[in-house]
């Protein structure tokens, strides 16, 4: 069996990008199975520097076969100008490029819907990335979306908007926004949908068969464990599945096939939008994270916040997504600090015996906790050249050696 799974072991931007990059080297397909144009990383590679959201990373390789899944949202506009970017670049994606007409699409009233929630929770909002995804992941679970297959027959097309303009329409002027006009919207989305076509095409036999012949299958999860929908800090959260159980659902593989699952974890931890996140520093150590780990947002380029790595999330996302293996990514960022903390649990003022773990309570429970550290020396020294595990500097490989012991799953990859 060879599929393998890159996953996001926090809250997302865990560099799975470059992670995927190593490993499609050799994978003969790369393939998406959950999210939208929320997600967003760079590759750098000979052929230029490209932001990608929705294509997968397997792009620059001319044998390589991308998939869109059907669990994947697909906004139109941001997909044309990535094919169009990578044909910029001498590359042509279009052959390889297999986008399942089963892919809801986002409508130009998802992000207006979204920010209508975003603007009426105020202080409690999400903090999103502006895409639509909440509501275009309703629409899906509500019997509304328009799906990629929706498109084939205009007329049909046409009703089915036309119903969802009524009810959005409403919301809109209630809100004192402009309301959408349907011949607009119509015609915009026929357009795209035309410049994509050829490249709509159902993966399911495709992937099936590589699955039966030992063919290489390269999974890239969009997000981390901790933005999952379902047992992520919701609401604080993303709309998809980001769990490796999602590519069951997102793609058709079923589970009797995965047996390569990599949770990538930054040496410390990062979130963007809002929730809680136990082990944040909003101090000078904060900072040097931020600044050496360059830690702004692809999509949105809001600054993440930044804190120590809390060893209880990751030994959480490892069990419910059944990492076989950590790749620990940016360790270098810790090159400065002379002492490190871990979070290894949480505790309240309350409380009886023992840490209390993160799967225990919800985002509220989670926010009136706090976190219990260990401490360890750091290594005062560059890192940043070195490409073998044994010439660590003795610190480092203890970090490395804790994390490993904390999360109960091996580090095979720093
Ligand atoms: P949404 O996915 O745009 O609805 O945003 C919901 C939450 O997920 C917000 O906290 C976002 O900052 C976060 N989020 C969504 N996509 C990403 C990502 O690719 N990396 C990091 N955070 C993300
Ligand atoms: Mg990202």
């Amino acid at each position: 069996m060879s599929v393998t799974m890159v996953l996001g072991s926090q809250w997302g931007d865990e560099a799975k990008g470059k992670i995927v990059d190593l490993l499609s080297q050799e994978a003969e397909i790369v393939a998406r199975f959950n999210g939208g144009d929320n997600a967003g990383h760079t590759v750098i590679n000979q052929f230029g520097t490209f932001k990608l959201r929705l294509t997968p990373n397997g792009f620059s390789n001319p044998k390589t076969i991308c998939i869109i899944g059907p669990g994947v949202v697909v906004n139109l506009a941001t997909l044309i100008a990535e094919i169009q970017m990578i044909r910029q670049a001498g590359l042509d994606v279009s052959e390889r490029l297999w986008i399942s007409p089963r892919c809801h699409v986002v409508m130009p009233y998802h992000p207006m819907v979204e920010a209508i929630y975003e603007m009426a929770k105020g202080n409690s909002s999400t903090g999103t990335t502006g895409r639509g995804m909440g509501p275009v992941y309703a629409d899906k679970v509500s019997y509304n979306g328009i799906r990629l297959v929706d498109m084939v027959d205009e007329d049909g097309f046409g009703e089915k908007l036309k119903v969802q303009l009524q009810v959005k329409n409403a919301l809109f002027k209630s809100f004192n926004l402009e309301p959408l006009d349907f011949q607009a919207v119509l015609q915009e989305k026929l357009d795209q949908y035309a410049q994509i076509k050829a490249m709509v095409r159902e993966s399911f036999g495709l992937v099936q068969s590589s699955l039966q012949n030992n063919v290489a299958i390269l999974l890239e999860g969009a997000q981390g464990s901790l933005l999952d929908n379902t047992w992520g800090t919701y609401p604080y959260c993303t709309a998809s599945t980001t769990v490796s159980g999602g590519v069951t659902a997102g793609l058709g593989i079923a589970p009797k096939w995965i047996n390569r699952v990599i949770g990538v974890a930054k040496a410390y931890t990062t979130r963007v939008g809002r929730g809680p996140m136990p082990t944040e520093l909003n101090d000078a150590i904060g900072k040097v994270l931020q600044n050496e780990g360059k830690e702004f947002g692809t999509v949105t380029g809001r600054p993440r916040r930044c804190g120590w790595f809390d060893a209880d999330l990751v030994a959480f996302t490892s069990k419910v997504n059944g990492f076989t293996e950590i790749a620990l990514t940016k360790l270098d960022v810790l090159d400065t600090l002379s002492k490190i903390k871990i979070g290894v649990g949480y505790h309240t003022n309350g409380q009886k015996d023992g840490l209390a773990h993160y799967w225990e309570g919800d985002a509220h429970w989670l926010e009136e906790h706090e976190p219990e550290y260990v401490e360890v020396d750091g290594w005062m020294q560059s890192t940043k050249d070195v490409r073998q595990f044994e010439d660590l500097p003795p610190q480092a490989q203890a970090y490395v050696h804790r994390v490993e012991e904390l999360v109960e799953t091996p580090v095979t990859l720093v």
